[in-house]
C-alpha cells in the first residue's frame, strides 16, 4: 500500500477551540473599541497570536507601545486558557478519532502542523498526543501560516516528500500554506471560505473510509 504523509491542523480540525480563540479575540478587541466579527475572526483563522494581534490593532487605527501590545497577548492567552482549561475528549470534532485509527490501521504516517503554542498542551487533554507521528507547532516555527514553513517541518518529521502529503485545514492561510509547499489540502468547514482547497468536507463526517483509501492514499 502507498504511503501518504497525513498532515492535520490543530484548532477548529482536530478540536473544537476555533470558537475560544474567537470569543478571547472578541473581548480583547471589544475592549479597545475595536468591533469584531465573525468574518473578521475568520481572517485569524490560522494566523499566530502575534500576527492576530497587529491585524486587530491595524483594523483599529491603533498604535500601542511594546509593552502594552506584549500584555495583550498575555491576557488574551490567559483568556484562551481558561477556556481550554474545561477541556475533554468531548472537545474533539465529530469522527476525527475514527478517521485517525482508519489511518493509523493503515499504517499511514500523521503529523500535526499547527500555529498553536498551545497545541501540546491541548493533545495531551484530549488525549491525541501519542496518535501523532510528528507534531510541529508554534514553538518550532518562525513563519506564520501562510508560509508554509509549519508543514514543510511537518513532512520532514515524517520522512515524506512534499508531493506525497495531505493537510487538513479549517482557515485559508493554512490552505495556501499547504498548496505553496505543493501539498495536496483538504479544507475542513465552508467551500465559500476555503475556496484554494482541492477538497472541501463540512467536517470529518463527511469523509469516508472509502474516500480515504481510493482517493488520499491509492
Ligand atoms: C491557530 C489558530 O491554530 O493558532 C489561531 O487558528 C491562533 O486562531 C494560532 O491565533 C496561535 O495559537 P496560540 O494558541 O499560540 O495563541
Ligand atoms: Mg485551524
Amino acid at each position: 500500500m502507498n504511503k501518504k504523509g497525513f498532515i492535520f491542523d490543530l484548532d477548529g480540525v482536530i478540536v473544537d477551540t476555533a470558537k475560544y480563540h474567537f470569543l478571547a479575540w472578541r473581548k480583547l478587541a471589544l475592549g479597545l473599541g475595536i468591533s469584531f466579527s465573525e468574518e473578521d475572526n475568520e481572517q485569524l483563522k490560522g494566523v499566530s497570536r502575534i500576527h492576530s494581534l497587529e491585524k486587530i490593532l491595524a483594523w483599529g487605527d491603533k498604535q500601542l507601545s511594546e509593552e502594552h501590545f506584549n500584555s495583550l497577548l498575555q491576557k488574551k492567552n490567559n483568556d484562551y486558557l481558561s477556556h481550554i482549561a474545561q477541556m475533554s475528549h468531548e472537545e474533539i470534532l465529530p469522527d476525527v478519532p475514527r478517521v485517525l485509527s482508519y489511518l493509523k490501521d493503515l499504517g499511514q504516517p500523521m503529523a500535526l502542523g499547527s500555529a498553536s503554542k498551545n497545541a501540546r498542551r491541548i493533545l495531551r487533554e484530549v488525549a491525541l498526543i501519542d496518535e501523532f507521528d510528528a507534531i510541529v507547532d508554534g514553538t518550532n516555527v518562525s513563519k506564520a501560516k501562510p508560509d508554509p514553513e509549519v508543514f514543510l517541518k511537518a513532512a520532514e518529521g515524517l520522512g515524506m516528500p512534499v508531493e506525497q502529503c495531505i493537510v487538513f485545514e479549517d482557515s485559508l492561510a493554512g490552505i495556501q500554506a499547504a498548496n505553496t509547499a505543493g501539498m495536496m489540502s483538504v479544507g475542513i468547514g465552508s467551500a465559500e471560505v476555503l475556496t484554494e482547497a482541492v477538497y472541501v468536507f463540512k467536517d470529518f463526517t463527511e469523509i469516508s473510509n472509502e474516500f480515504i483509501l481510493n482517493k488520499l492514499v491509492s
